[in-house]
């Protein structure tokens, strides 16, 4: 999207269509903007009592004689409950209006109330129309034009001055992280390999400043010693790999953080093989890693002042002669031996040696994995909450505050010493699954395991949130890129 701005409404530009916001009252809607000379036929719909301002819903109203052809009212609710989340919903109803017409250039008149910061109402706006102008149309075949999305190009926004369109701009550097991320998911595993992922890190380090990467082929991870990574991509064609992406934003500092992401391109569960309703969308098992692809590139873009090191242990887990073995015990790279129970519980294999090395060879301040880790989280917290476990409440705060002020919210669950003896192996250090008990938990128990002595490390298990079945509010259908915007709000607090 292009954005500019128009002090007054006299001096706009001629657009496909206007947006006109509203608050409603109990006097009925109220305009949120002066809308000048429009009034006339922009209140057609409220005087039929089709219109009413609750939040989110539109009218349309086609015009005469004036600069757009159309408008849209928008209604924004009751201005004693606005917040930044509104003019994110709220918008982006009206983008989808916008698609639904297929016109790319408009005019937006941004409401003024004293109720918000005026910042905080462009973040809103921008972040809700930025995220859901978004279409995923690689995989189609042979279309004709009309079956294809038409995305917003331009807007102009009516009624604010330079630093309103800064920080839109900001948030798309940020989205378009977030898109990449999308991509990344919504691709077929078999393009979006774990060599696909290491050229897709290695391209972003000859795109974008700051940004170098270095990529560990099979050859390399055997003499490093990565027996779990290397364990769980045995049953499959593609070879592992594992990725590092630095990105050093702030190199006067010497505080760097390590983003993990699980890279599993799919997860056929291995000899522990899925079924069929769990086995469908395994190709998403590499949402960790395209939300640590997607961070990245929005560090980068929006030129964020901190220093990043993207990690991502990438395998695929497939079935095969050659597959690794329940009740074998595989050597991870901190030497710790691991009885695999579960060859199904890959995720935490990988991560487990994404963790040691990092502690090892990465100094990190801080530690942040995010992985599609267990289906549990599903059940237990849905797809509107992530859950995430921490050795560290300062960090949890700050995670806190980044999920409030992003609304991808958060919700930290507890890792109490007793979680850990059901881990316990008679014959190796530890075991990859336990028996009866909280899932999502004692992934996490076993992951702390590999966290080196004082790291303040918090790990996100977004199995619920990676992938939508359908469209709600200013995100799309399948791939979401959640954790994008949280991470980079966190380290920006950190
Ligand atoms: N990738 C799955 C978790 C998952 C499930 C992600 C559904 C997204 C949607 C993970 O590797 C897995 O299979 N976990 C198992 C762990 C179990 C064997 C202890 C699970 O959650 O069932
Ligand atoms: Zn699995
Ligand atoms: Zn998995």
């Amino acid at each position: 999207m292009d954005f500019s701005y128009v002090p007054s409404l006299e001096k706009r530009k001629k657009a496909d269509l206007i947006i006109i916001p509203f608050w409603k009252t109990q006097k009925g809607p109220q305009r949120a903007a002066d809308v000048g000379r429009l009034k006339s036929e922009v209140f057609l719909p409220i005087d039929a009592g089709d219109f009413k301002g609750d939040m989110g819903k539109t009218a349309l109203v086609y015009l005469h004689g004036r600069k757009e052809k159309r408008a849209i009212l928008l209604g924004l609710g009751e201005k004693n409950k606005v917040t930044v989340e509104t003019f994110r919903r709220a918008f982006a109803e009206a983008v989808k209006v916008c698609h639904a017409k297929k016109v790319t250039k408009i005019n937006v008149l941004i409401p003024i109330c004293d109720k918000c910061d005026q910042n905080e109402i462009a973040r809103g706006v921008g972040e809700g129309m930025l995220l859901i102008n978004y279409s995923f149309e690689d995989l189609k075949g042979d279309t004709d034009g009309d079956d294809l999305k038409v995305l917003v190009e331009k807007v102009y926004f009516i009624g604010v001055g330079k630093r309103f369109v800064a920080i839109v701009k900001k948030a798309e550097q940020i989205s378009k992280g977030v898109f990449v991320a999308r991509n990344l998911v919504n691709g077929n595993a078999d393009d979006v390999t774990p060599e696909y992922l290491a050229r897709i890190a290695y391209d972003c380090s000859k795109t974008l400043p700051a940004v170098t990467t270095r990529i560990l082929k099979k050859k390399d991870i055997e003499k490093e010693g990565m027996g779990l990574l290397l364990a769980v991509s045995r049953g499959s064609m593609n070879d592992p790999s594992f990725i590092m992406m630095n990105y050093d934003g702030a190199p006067d500092k010497k505080e760097r953080v390590v983003v993990i992401g699980k890279g599993v391109t799919f997860d056929s569960g291995g000899l522990n093989l899925k079924p069929t309703g769990h086995l469908k969308m395994m190709k998403t098992d590499m949402a960790g890693a395209a939300t640590v692809i997607g961070i990245i590139i929005a560090a980068a873009h929006c030129g964020l002042k901190a220093n990043i090191c993207g990690v991502i242990p990438a395998a695929e887990n497939g079935i095969d002669a050659k597959s690794y073995k329940t009740g074998d015990v595989y050597r991870s790279y901190s030497g710790k031996m691991v009885e695999v129970i579960n060859t199904d519980a890959e995720g935490r294999l990988l991560l487990a040696d994404a963790l040691a090395y990092s502690c090892k060879k990465l100094a990190p301040s801080y530690i942040i994995d995010l992985a599609t880790l267990t289906g549990a989280m599903l059940v237990s917290l849905g797809d509107e909450v992530v859950g995430y476990m921490s050795n560290d409440d300062e960090l949890s705060k700050q995670i806190d505050a980044s999920g409030a002020s992003t609304f991808e919210r958060v919700w930290r669950l507890p890792l109490y010493e007793e979680f850990k003896e059901p881990l316990q192996s008679d014959i190796a250090d530890i075991k990859n699954v336990s028996g009866r008990q909280p899932s999502s938990i004692a992934a996490a128990i076993f992951l702390q395991e590999f966290v080196g002595e004082g790291i303040p490390w918090a790990h996100f298990d977004i199995a619920g949130t990676a992938y939508f079945e359908k469209e709600k509010r200013y995100l799309p259908k399948y791939g979401s890129g959640w954790g994008v915007r949280l991470v980079i709000d966190l380290l920006e607090r950190l």
